[in-house]
């Protein structure tokens, strides 16, 4: 059985304890996920057999700290590759007329930076089972050879960006592996739930907000859009 059947949302795990220390981390830690994203990660990680991950878009290690609470819960050991461009353009998904500011400028505060979010990753107890790479996500897609129990999109969220990363990511999966990815909805810029709909019509949705499809949902669908 692969990861995907395993999984069971209608009883999302998210205790006391867990709430506790996701209002600690939120307060330390520059990012936009929040209970939904925790809970994601603690319902996937007690439920499916997630060994190695892969985080497109670390930002400041947010959804990375959340992953590693996730597995200490579950007991399991992980790995996680964080790929992010750490640098101060901008992204695929801003709108049209900031395009060609920096982050300040756009209004979105400091850009990440690696050695902000290799920081604060240890800070939160991260060690050697993270590895952080400074790379635009198609290039890193394009050359790796390791496969993945657990891809997670979370860098541009416009429809493009997510129908390529859809594409390339699928061959990079194990098998039983998912794909996953936060920004559900297709407001403004963003155009996640219509990506999906086309790309892996058979995907899951936690909490209204995050997807999960599985290899076998997107691997006619890559051939088609390749
Ligand atoms: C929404 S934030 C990610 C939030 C993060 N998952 C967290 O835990 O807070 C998007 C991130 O994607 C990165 N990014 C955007 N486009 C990218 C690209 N083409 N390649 C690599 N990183 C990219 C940005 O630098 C930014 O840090």
């Amino acid at each position: 059985m692969g990861n995907f059947e395993r999984l069971n949302f209608s009883h999302p795990l998210f205790d006391d304890l867990d709430h506790q220390r996701m209002t600690e981390v939120c307060a330390a830690v520059r990012g936009y996920s929040d209970a939904r994203h925790y809970g994601f990660f603690r319902t996937l990680f007690a439920q499916a057999e997630i060994e190695r991950v892969l985080l497109l878009g670390v930002y400041f290690g947010r959804d990375i700290i959340f992953m590693l609470d996730a597995a200490r819960r579950a007991c399991r050991q992980i790995s996680i590759t964080g790929v992010d461009k750490f640098s101060d353009d901008a992204c695929a998904d801003w709108p049209s007329d900031r395009l060609g500011c920096s982050w300040e400028q756009a209004g979105f505060g400091t850009a990440p930076s690696l050695a902000a979010a290799q920081h604060t990753i240890a800070t939160f107890g991260g060690g050697a089972e993270v590895r952080l790479i400074r790379q635009h996500d198609e290039a890193f897609l394009e050359g790796c050879t390791d496969r993945f129990d657990l891809i997670y999109l979370d860098t541009a969220h416009d429809a493009a960006t997510v129908r390529r990363q859809l594409r390339q990511a699928a061959p990079l999966l194990a098998p039983g592996g998912v794909l996953a990815g936060d920004d559900y909805s297709d407001q403004g810029t963003w155009g996640v739930r219509s990506a999906l709909s086309e790309v892996a019509p058979g995907h899951a949705v936690f909490a209204g907000w995050i997807w999960v499809a599985a290899r076998e949902h997107l691997a006619a669908a890559a051939r088609v859009i390749a």
